[in-house]
């Protein structure tokens, strides 16, 4: 990678050096919505799955155990992420259903990854939120969809329905880390979609978090 890529990228890693290794215990409680999202994905038999943005192989090794007969494909810009997610997959097992890239998913080629032109089901979990040119990303993996394919998002809320204080907390918290939720997701899925009708929009936990679909 070069460019911009190797500066984010130097950027997550970062961010995750140490963290990556209490990645998984820590956020189980505030990355809200994830099991949600792999209980909807529901991969067509043999269908292939990617994860962009996959960090520690969390979400791939559920959907790997969930859905055994899919195919399971993960990229992430951050080295170090790749380096836990390598061991957290071999760790449970499922090393052959599931593989791995560094990639930064605005540049995103599977077919030089992955030998793959397209996936029945892509998504974004808590990672839009961590791409500055998030729409960028989100219209090079709508792109990146088998015809009649899923595009699924998760991501921070807007906190509607919540007082303004603790989203004002919350916010400042998460630009700590390099976090923005992004208002606009809807609006940018919408965007991409042959139809409105073709995007589905999710407030979660009174819009602490926000879960999107679109379908190819
Ligand atoms: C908050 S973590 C989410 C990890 C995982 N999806 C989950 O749900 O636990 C965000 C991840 O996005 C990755 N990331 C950030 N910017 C990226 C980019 N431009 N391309 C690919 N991955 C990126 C980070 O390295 C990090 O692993």
């Amino acid at each position: 990678m070069s460019g911009p890529s190797t500066l984010h990228g130097a950027l997550m890693d970062n961010v995750y050096r140490y963290q990556r290794h209490i990645y998984d215990a820590t956020r189980h409680n505030y990355l809200l919505g994830r099991d949600r999202l792999i209980a909807d994905l529901a991969p067509p038999p043999g269908g292939t799955v990617l994860e962009i943005g996959c960090g520690t192989g969390r979400n791939l090794i559920a959907l790997a155990k969930r859905y055994p007969n899919a195919q399971f494909f993960g990229i992430d810009i951050s080295a170090e992420m790749l380096k836990t997610a390598n061991m957290s997959i071999a760790r449970h097992g499922v090393y052959d259903l599931i593989k791995l890239a560094q990639a930064d998913a605005l540049r995103l080629d599977p077919r030089d990854l992955f030998s793959r032109s397209d996936f029945d089901r892509i998504f974004f979990s808590y990672t839009l939120s961590m791409i500055p040119d998030w729409t960028g990303a989100l219209s090079r993996a709508a792109s990146l969809l088998k015809p009649g394919g899923r595009l699924q998002v998760v991501d921070f809320g807007a906190c509607e329905d919540m007082p303004i204080y603790f989203r004002r907390l919350l916010y400042w918290w998460l630009a700590r880390f390099h976090v923005e939720p992004r208002l606009d997701l809807g609006l940018a899925m919408r965007g991409l979609a042959a139809s409105p009708e073709k995007v589905r929009l999710e407030t979660l936990y009174r819009g602490y978090a926000v879960a999107g679909v679109l379908t190819a």
